[in-house]
């Protein structure tokens, strides 16, 4: 059986891990993030998936003496998505493993109340399933030139599947900044392909629904004090995808003409 303090802190020291909300760090083999309420529900999702098979997913160890939660560091490296685009078979791979995800949790339905960070203490509706909420680039590992992990659960939720798809696109197409409208076009395509769900327009009106939907929800979060969100305000939001997603609105004719 495996306890997070099998692993001597001394090996290697701790590393903190930058990311967009922050507070996670790594310890050997392990990475140590803080807990919330939602904490419980997400170990609960995490455990159903691993239980059932899926791959792409960071193993839990259970807490740490800090009341942290210790799961698998993952091998391999982020998206730094302001800096790379990812490669066409990266974004192939990285739909795949949604589609995969999304298939196997419709199977995950707790009954009653479950506490989610997003919506509180909700019941999962039936045309619902638990999304992860953000699975933008910037929480994938990338090892050896393919896509092997989606990481930071902690947003995880009920929702519909068509909103992890489109926060994907966001990030990953890109949308969020100028990329060629040929280009979006293109990989929009791959996208649709390997999803295999809805047409194209149908995502990038998601996109907008969806991104819009983010903002509300960091401004909500800043205003009830998550630390979180509040951490966002650094980077300029939730105003920053506001004006963002503004942007993208204007584009959106250019775009189908070009599909
Ligand atoms: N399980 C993991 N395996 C490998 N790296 C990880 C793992 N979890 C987090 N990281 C690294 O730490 C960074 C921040 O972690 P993340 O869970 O995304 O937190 P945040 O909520 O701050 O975005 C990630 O961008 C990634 O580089
Ligand atoms: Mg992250």
């Amino acid at each position: 059986m495996w306890h997070a303090e099998m692993v001597p802190r001394e090996e290697t020291g701790p590393e903190h891990l930058p990311g967009a909300v922050g507070g996670v760090t790594r310890i050997a083999q392990t990475v140590r993030r803080p807990t919330g309420p939602w904490t419980p529900a997400v170990h609960e999702l995490l455990t159903y998936l691993h239980d059932n098979g899926l791959r792409g997913i960071p193993a839990l160890h259970g807490f740490d003496d800090e009341g942290r939660e210790v799961l698998e560091h993952v091998e391999g490296r982020g998206v730094p998505i302001d800096r790379e685009i990812v490669l066409d078979t990266v974004l192939v791979e990285a739909v795949t493993w949604l589609r995969d995800f999304h298939d196997l949790v419709d199977g995950f339905r707790p009954e009653g109340v479950r506490t989610w960070r997003g919506p509180g203490a909700v019941e999962l509706g039936a045309d619902q399933i638990i999304c992860h909420h953000d699975p933008g680039a910037y929480n994938w590992i990338i090892q050896s030139g393919h896509f092997v992990a989606m990481i930071d659960w902690d947003m995880a939720g009920p929702g519909r599947p068509i909103d992890d798809l489109a926060f994907l696109a966001w990030t990953a197409i890109p949308l969020y900044r100028a990329t060629p409208t040929s280009e979006v076009a293109r990989r929009l395509d791959l996208l649709v392909e390997a999803y295999g769900e809805w047409g194209p327009m149908t995502v990038l009106e998601a996109v907008i629904a969806r991104m819009t939907t983010a903002s509300d929800r960091i401004e909500a979060g800043q205003a009830r004090g998550d630390q979180g969100f509040l951490n966002l305000a650094k980077v300029g939001e939730p105003q920053r995808t506001r004006d963002r997603v503004a942007a993208f609105r204007l584009r959106l004719p250019e775009i189908d003409a070009a599909l």
